[in-house]
């Protein structure tokens, strides 16, 4: 069974570890990506019973007052197509409604998830340091 939870309580970093960041050549470690979560305003994360494994998650960071950005939201390959990111989503927007600004921005093929579920197309522009994709060092 999928579970959803809004806290990082009884959470580790090895629940992590199922695959997260695909197609990135240089993704953040299994501890970089609690440490965003930890750091993040709101979460959500999806996991499945039968491996204590995280298998989806979407984050949130914010001022606290006006505005908040989506910067992550990712299925597993093999979890995707069974609504659990519309679900994640869902859940997200559900506690953000009380800021006025919830942006996200997103490659054009995955305008139409967000679209259907409520978000207006917009446009943006975004700069990236690539040489630090897997994060700072945390050590
Ligand atoms: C995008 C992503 C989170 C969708 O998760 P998912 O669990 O497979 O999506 P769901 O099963 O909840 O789909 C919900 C609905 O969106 C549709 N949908 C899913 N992906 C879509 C896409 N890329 N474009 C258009 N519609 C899409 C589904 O068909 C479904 O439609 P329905 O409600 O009419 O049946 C997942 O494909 C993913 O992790 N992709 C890689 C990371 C990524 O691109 N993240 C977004 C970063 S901005």
């Amino acid at each position: 069974m999928i579970r959803y939870t809004k806290s990082l309580e009884g959470i580790t970093s090895e629940m992590l570890d199922g695959g997260f960041f695909v197609g990135w050549p240089n993704p953040p470690s299994p501890v970089a990506h609690y440490e965003i979560l930890e750091n993040a305003y709101r979460i959500v994360l999806a996991i499945d019973d039968s491996t204590n494994k995280v298998i989806g998650f979407i984050n949130s960071i914010s001022d606290g007052v006006l505005t908040t950005y989506i910067p992550l939201l990712e299925v597993l390959p093999e979890y995707q197509g069974k609504g659990i990111g519309k679900r994640l989503v869902n859940t997200l927007v559900e506690d953000l409604n009380e800021m006025y600004m919830i942006d996200i921005l997103c490659a054009p093929d995955v305008q139409e998830f967000y679209t259907k579920l409520g978000f207006e197309t917009a446009q943006g522009v975004a700069m990236r340091n690539y040489h630090n994709q897997s994060g700072i060092n945390l050590s």
